[in-house]
């Protein structure tokens, strides 16, 4: 993310602050010469728990990706729990072994469809989320509300941390990702989890993780029988735009489930 568009991000929350204030003075005020006339304001309907989890890119950090949070201004997202991990410390092969924030190994820049993958450090990668969601679960959210998202390698985690998960959640979305895995994965995957509906965002301009990376994901998922809304964003480069996190917003508020 760029610092301009983290520094717009940053005043939204004070915005609905006052309108939220505003709105309760309203209530206060007009309420006192009418008694009869105006009801009282009911009281807010209690929202289900969920959580979001948004996994980095290489070389990120959880804490840098947080004002992402800023953009999700519903009262939906009132009871949500985020979590902003931060990848553990590994040589990463494509940087000639340089060691910095890495989900796994990642052996060439551009990542393209065909790119020799790690597996074994993606499934390492996968039971370290598996665990931070099993905590949520644990703690009383509804599976059906627990979202994973991420950005390029933490995309390609997400896809593979969704998939593998042995209950259907809420969704899985991928920004500028990849398929870190080769078709033999298809056979491991539970059928609760082919139930996980994918959002998969990918920009036309990116040079770091190729756009027909990114195509390749829908066939690849749609083989086991998962369905992938791909949304393809003419202009972009390997980042995240505004539009994508509004979509991204609309998209996980139309699955939010009322209980937990
Ligand atoms: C959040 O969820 C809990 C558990 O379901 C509920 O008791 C609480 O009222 C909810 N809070 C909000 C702000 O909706
Ligand atoms: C696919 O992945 C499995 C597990 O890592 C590996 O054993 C197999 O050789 C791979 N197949 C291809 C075609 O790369």
């Amino acid at each position: 993310m760029s610092s301009s568009s983290t520094a717009s991000l940053v005043a939204k929350p004070i915005v609905l602050f006052t309108v939220t204030i505003s709105i309760t003075i309203f209530f206060v005020l007009s309420s006192q010469p009418y008694p009869y006339l105006i009801k009282p304001a009911p009281a807010p309907a209690p929202m289900a728990r969920s959580f979001i989890l948004w996994l980095h890119g290489l070389g990120d950090s959880g804490p840098a990706n947080e004002p992402i949070k800023t953009f999700f201004t519903s009262p939906h997202f009132k009871n949500t729990t985020w979590a902003f991990p931060s990848a553990p410390s590994n040589p990463v092969t494509c940087n000639y072994g340089a060691v910095m924030p890495s989900w796994f190994d990642i052996h060439e820049i551009p990542v393209t469809a065909d790119s020799p993958k790690d597996e074994s450090g993606v499934l390492k990668a996968v039971q370290h989320v598996h665990a931070m969601i099993d905590k949520e679960i644990a703690s009383g959210i509804n599976p059906d509300n627990v979202f994973i998202c991420g950005f390029s390698q933490g995309g390609a985690l997400t896809l593979a941390s969704v998939l593998l998960y042995p209950k259907t959640l809420g969704g899985g979305a991928v920004f500028s990702g990849w398929v870190p895995f080769n078709s033999s994965i298809l056979d491991q995957i539970k059928p609760p989890a082919k139930k996980t509906p994918i959002l998969w965002s990918h920009g036309m301009d990116d040079r770091t993780v190729l756009f027909e990376a990114g195509q390749a994901g829908p066939p690849f998922v749609e083989q086991a029988g998962v369905s992938c809304e791909f949304k393809a964003y003419p202009g972009l480069g390997h980042s995240i735009s505004g539009e994508e996190l509004r979509s991204l917003e609309l998209w996980i508020k139309s699955r939010l489930q009322s209980s937990s």
